[in-house]
């Protein structure tokens, strides 16, 4: 096998111990994070994020859970995070919808910038994969520069078994795990799941990062991969022991560097938004969060932040506040005079009704018992 050459002192991305990758072939390649769930898989992408930043290459995390948004603060929840704008969910500094996909891998392809997509709140399975696959199609026909994707719950974008809505993300996250390194489109898929990621897909990855796995088929599943691309004697040893590693513990296999290295990934330097919760445990805030220039990119995304600020909850409870405080506020209203007949005035109309009836009998009766005051030999009452 021929390691991929690196310029001599060239800045590396320092992952763990034992594993650190030219940024270049990292950054444009395809790879898979697997691992239980809490085995850290989403704290390995965390420092990931943190050497792009460090190497200066573009990056974009798509993440289904909401867990991503710390890599804006320290560790220590103070300064220190990657000044990097987060799209969407709870801490979001734009509200995205799922419309937004395209306008997004714009920003990244001609603004030059890296980004934390939030995608928790975009409110269904359908709409997650609308705005996915318009992001990443659009990313992968447009760009040019080197950036690299990272997909948090990788499955739920290539599920091995999709039902009916999900086959234009999984068409379009394929064509970026085959053929998105001719146009700089680097991706890492990671997941809980191996056995449950699209096969076809996964055997196309160069590279594993392999933490802690119990279950027995998704320890398996790395067999079909191995078929294609390792030695299966070697495979045996590294199966044998995925049950047993720490927490942060990684197997790193990448057979064209010649690297199959068991490494414990280095302590993180951002903020940690996906810690295990115990009972008493409340959600931990930062105190603070890197500055952003936001200033370009409400500018592009107007039409899709006002379409998203219709639909977001938050926005809406904000407005309702808002409504509430201006009636809070407003002067009474003057109160309006209905003129009303009281009983007396109307006990009084009708005696006045009666005597008006009694008057007319007596006219009529009078006039009728009255001669003519004109007789006339036509008049029949005069013969
Ligand atoms: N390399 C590490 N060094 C120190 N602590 C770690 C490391 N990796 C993970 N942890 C701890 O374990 C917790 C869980 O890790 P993480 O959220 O990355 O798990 P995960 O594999 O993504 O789980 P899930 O599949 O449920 O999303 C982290 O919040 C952190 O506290
Ligand atoms: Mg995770």
């Amino acid at each position: 096998m021929t390691p991929v050459p690196a310029a001599k002192g060239a800045a590396r991305l320092l992952i763990a111990p034992g594993f650190t990758p030219d940024p270049d072939y990292f950054a444009g390649g395809a790879f898979a994070f697997m691992g239980k769930r809490g085995s850290g898989k989403s704290y390995l992408g965390r420092v990931l994020a943190e050497e792009l930043w460090r190497t200066k290459v573009k990056f974009a995390v798509l993440d289904p859970m909401g867990v991503m948004w710390g890599l804006r603060s320290g560790a220590d929840g103070g300064p220190g995070g990657l000044p990097v704008p987060v799209f969407g969910g709870d801490h979001g500094d734009v509200p995205i919808d799922r419309g937004s996909g395209a306008a997004l891998a714009g920003l990244i392809i001609d603004e030059d910038l890296s980004m934390i997509i939030d995608m928790k709140r975009l409110g269904s399975r359908a709409a997650e994969r609308e705005f996915a696959c318009d992001f990443l199609d659009h990313l992968y026909r447009h760009n040019s520069d080197l950036v690299h994707v990272l997909l948090e719950e990788a499955d739920l974008f290539c599920p091995q078994k999709p039902s009916p809505g999900d086959a234009p993300l999984l068409g379009v996250t394929e064509n970026i795990v085959r053929r998105g390194r001719n146009n700089g489109v680097g991706i890492t898929l990671s997941t809980q799941r191996p056995a449950v990621l699209n096969k076809d897909v996964m055997s196309q990855v160069e590279g594993l990062g392999i933490m802690r796995l119990i279950g027995y088929q998704d320890r398996e599943a790395i067999d079909d991969w191995v078929r294609g691309h390792a030695d299966p004697e070697a495979a045996r040893a590294v199966k044998a022991s995925l049950a047993g590693l720490a927490t942060g513990e990684c197997w790193w296999w990448v057979p064209e560097l010649d690297v199959l290295e068991r490494t414990q990934i280095r302590r993180a330097r951002t903020f940690d938004s996906s810690p295990t919760r115990r009972r008493a445990d409340r959600a931990a805030e930062p105190r603070s969060m890197a500055d952003v220039d936001l200033g370009s990119i409400t500018a592009r995304m107007t039409a899709a932040i006002e379409r998203a600020k219709a639909d977001d909850p938050r926005e809406l409870k904000r407005r309702v506040k808002a409504l509430e405080a201006q009636l809070a506020a407003a002067p009474a209203p003057d109160p309006v005079m209905v003129p009303v007949l009281t009983g007396e005035a109307q006990e009084a109309l009708r005696l006045a009704a009666g005597t008006i009836d009694q008057a007319q009998s007596q006219m009529i009766d009078a006039i009728a018992s009255a001669g003519c005051w004109r007789p006339s030999p036509a008049c029949t009452r005069c013969r």
